[in-house]
């Protein structure tokens, strides 16, 4: 079986307790959708709510994403991987494009047991040129799309209309859940820089060493992840810290909440850790949609839940500078941690 390339070898610390991989039945919430057209909007939110306190993360039911465009969805993106590598390389992201195919991610500076393919939800987007506050530079990052499988681009250019929709949907509940008018925060999506991700995970012989992502919080504000029936997914479980598996429900979206909202909600909602653990026999495949704010956006507890006894908890930090700086990592392994939300508290 050789040796596994020490690139890949995870801290004893972050390293999977493969006994402990079934999933839990009775672990984040399951949400059902379908009572949005009952008009028990209030109901739903509060238990969205509860599960964002309590875990971070959920999954929902009845989403309303038609599951003939979901199966499309998998069939095609199971092509590209499956495609030789040099094809794949042909759309592979590099210094100047943060999109595309790529084989070499980082998560801490170890690498991941994965391939993936990136593209953004709104083409063209124009981002800081670098992470420097005094930098006013900018650049446009524009899609790769293959040329293989050739359906490739429409499938996914419709797939990212209806999760967009739903993402709009789900952050007016969230609104509503803290208290706030519904339309409290769709002001800072104008220009957004959402991506999609697919995400393969081959077959690894070395699940005790390696991880498919490495632990880490999402940076965003959402992210809704369509994974297939092979569980891999652990979430760190805020009660006790453990690592809960998550099991794959069919047809349902899993749903967390990203940095920003932890610092809008001034920590009510906390992001939380969550890693990926690979197994020797079954590929594996998700996509998640990360909501992400436009870059002009200045990302601070929102006023309206301050008071004398719940202060400010995080400076305000310019979203299109942060996400060029956790970008940096994307293509090349740092000698020094990444920027994390944690810099940013006071
Ligand atoms: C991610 C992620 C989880 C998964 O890509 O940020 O957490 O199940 N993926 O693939
Ligand atoms: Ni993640």
């Amino acid at each position: 079986m050789g040796e596994l390339d020490s690139a890949f070898i995870q801290d004893i610390e972050h390293r999977p307790n493969l006994k402990s991989t079934e999933p839990v039945g009775d672990g984040i919430p399951t949400i059902d959708l379908s009572a949005l057209t009952i008009a028990d909007t209030q109901k739903l939110a509060s238990e969205i709510g509860l599960a964002c306190q309590e875990w971070g993360f959920f999954q929902i039911i009845n989403h309303g994403v038609p599951l003939k465009l979901q199966r499309k969805v998998e069939k095609v993106a199971k092509e590209f991987f499956e495609l030789p590598s040099e094809e794949k390389r042909k759309v592979k992201r590099n210094e100047v494009n943060p999109l595309g195919y790529y084989d070499c991610e980082h998560t801490k500076n170890v690498r991941d047991w994965k391939e993936l393919f990136d593209f953004l939800v709104k083409d063209g987007i124009v981002i800081p040129a670098s992470p420097e506050p005094d930098d006013k530079g900018v650049r446009t990052i524009t899609n790769q799309w293959p040329q293989y499988p050739p359906e490739f681009r429409e499938v996914f250019q419709e797939y990212a209309k209806q999760v967009e929709k739903l993402a709009f949907k789900l952050l007016e509940l969230i609104a509503l859940s803290l208290g706030l008018p519904e339309n409290r925060f769709s002001g800072y999506f104008n220009g957004h820089t959402t991506s999609i991700r697919i995400n393969y995970y081959p077959p690894c012989p070395f699940p005790h060493l390696a991880l498919g992502v490495g632990r880490h919080k999402d940076p965003g504000v959402l992210t809704i992840l369509a994974q297939d029936d092979v569980a891999g997914l652990q979430v760190k479980r805020k009660s006790d810290g453990e690592w809960i598996t998550v099991k794959p429900t069919p047809n349902a979206y899993i749903v967390n909440v990203g940095d920003v909202f932890q610092v809008w909600s001034n920590e009510k909602y906390q992001s939380v850790e969550h890693r990926v653990v690979v197994n020797t026999v079954k590929e594996r495949m998700s996509i998640p949609f990360f909501f992400h704010p436009g870059t002009h956006v200045m990302v601070k507890p929102v006023e309206e839940l301050l008071n004398g006894e719940n202060r400010p908890k995080y400076k305000e930090y310019n979203w299109g500078k942060f996400f060029v700086n956790r970008s940096r990592s994307d293509f090349k392994k740092l000698e020094v941690e990444n920027v994390q939300i944690e810099h940013l508290r006071l």
